[in-house]
């Protein structure tokens, strides 16, 4: 990193949405944000602020609404992380464009980096930001080179960088590059978006700039890059951190099959693979495998149990031999023991399964 690219950050904002409401992680959004839920032991935002720390931005500004004091509860001033994390509150969500105009008052430089805050990406901050000071762009947007782009809207770009246009999801798209959930904003842009009504980013803020004139640029790489939005990406996006294979800065040196917190325990003979994590207080019995899977804080999972691609929330019991694949166990339920549970299943909080109450297989 050069002297001059790593200087932008320190006259740079960072804006975190963290507003949303989280519906396709139901049930653990009920009383957690999406971005507080813990992912490789750590809330998932915590992996975002360590990397905008690490690019020497130091003033981030929270746009929250959906359980908005979690956050400062947890992180308060930002010194702990070597930032200063300030809170703007909305009282009705007003959406991500509505987001990041609600924080315009906080803002203290000209260069503002906005993230969406339930994306894990491997991308280069520094490097965007250079792109964005090169072009003396309006806005410069991270576009990511995906090799199937029909689930996302995607973004044209001249040979300049320039983008020409935001196109909706079609089954044939024109170009590889979608969105990736991260701009840089020069500040006085922020203030032409409407105040205190509901503003869509995507498909009201980008469009008008286009149509007004303004120079908004793509910023493409190939990074890591992962949408958290659903159990399955949840998933995985845990586990790849766990493994290294999303890189964040809290598991220097750390990374590998497992990660398990301190205070847990794991039974000798039980296996823990592909990026499993294990959160504080847990306790994993003999003969358990353990695959791919989240297990937050507080959970027991008796002997024999197999549980693979999984979310399994705070506070809730396993019973001996049970399988679970490919489910969210919501906070405090109770699977019995011999329970099977899979294809996507959503076990809902504090739900008592009865021993071998819930079956796939007929012999029970
Ligand atoms: P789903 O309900 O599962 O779609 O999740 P979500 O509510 O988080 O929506 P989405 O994934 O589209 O949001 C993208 C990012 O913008 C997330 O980091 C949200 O927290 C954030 N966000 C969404 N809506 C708002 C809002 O109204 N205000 C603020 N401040 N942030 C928002």
């Amino acid at each position: 990193m050069t002297e001059e690219v790593a200087n932008y950050g320190a006259s740079t904002d960072a804006v975190i949405l963290v507003g949303g409401r989280g519906t396709r992680l139901r049930p653990l959004t009920i009383g957690t944000p999406k971005p507080m839920l813990p992912t490789a032991n750590y809330p998932f935002l915590q992996h975002l602020l360590a990397r905008i720390q690490t690019a020497g931005i130091t003033h981030v500004v929270m746009s929250t609404s959906f359980k908005a004091e979690v956050f400062e509860e947890y992180f308060g001033d930002g010194s702990e992380l070597g930032l200063d994390i300030e809170y703007v509150v909305e009282e009705t969500a007003l959406g991500t464009g509505g987001g990041i105009r609600n924080v315009y008052d906080k803002l203290r430089h000209d260069t503002v980096m906005v993230f969406n805050g339930d994306v894990l990406s491997g991308m280069d901050l520094s490097g965007i930001l250079d792109t964005h000071h090169r072009k003396d762009a309006d806005v410069t947007m991270h576009l990511l080179n995906v090799a199937d782009p029909r689930a996302f809207g995607c973004v044209p770009t001249d040979e300049e960088g320039r983008v020409l246009e935001f196109l909706e999801k079609t089954e044939d798209p024109p170009t590889n590059q979608i969105n990736a959930g991260c701009y840089v904003f020069k500040r006085e842009v922020i203030q032409t978006i409407p105040a205190d009504r509901v503003v869509s980013v995507e498909r009201e803020t980008f469009p008008a700039l286009l149509s007004d004139g303004h120079l908004v640029v793509g910023h493409v790489d190939n990074s890591y890059w992962r949408d958290m939005g659903r159990p399955d990406d949840f998933v995985r996006g845990s586990s790849d951190l766990v493994r290294g294979i999303a890189y964040s800065p809290l598991l220097d040196g750390r990374t590998g099959e497992a990660i398990v917190d301190e205070s847990a325990g794991v039974a000798g003979g039980a296996l823990l693979l592909s990026g499993t994590a294990i959160g504080r207080g847990s306790v994993i019995g003999a003969g358990c495998r353990i695959d791919g899977t989240v297990v937050f804080d507080g959970v027991t999972i008796e002997p024999g149990a197999v549980v693979n691609n999984s979310i399994i929330a705070s506070g809730v019991h396993i019973g001996a031999n049970a399988h679970i694949d490919n489910c969210v166990i919501g906070e405090g339920a109770q699977v019995g023991a011999r329970c099977e549970l899979q294809g996507g299943m959503r076990v809902f909080p504090g739900v008592v399964l009865p021993d071998a109450g819930v079956r796939f297989s007929s012999d029970a």
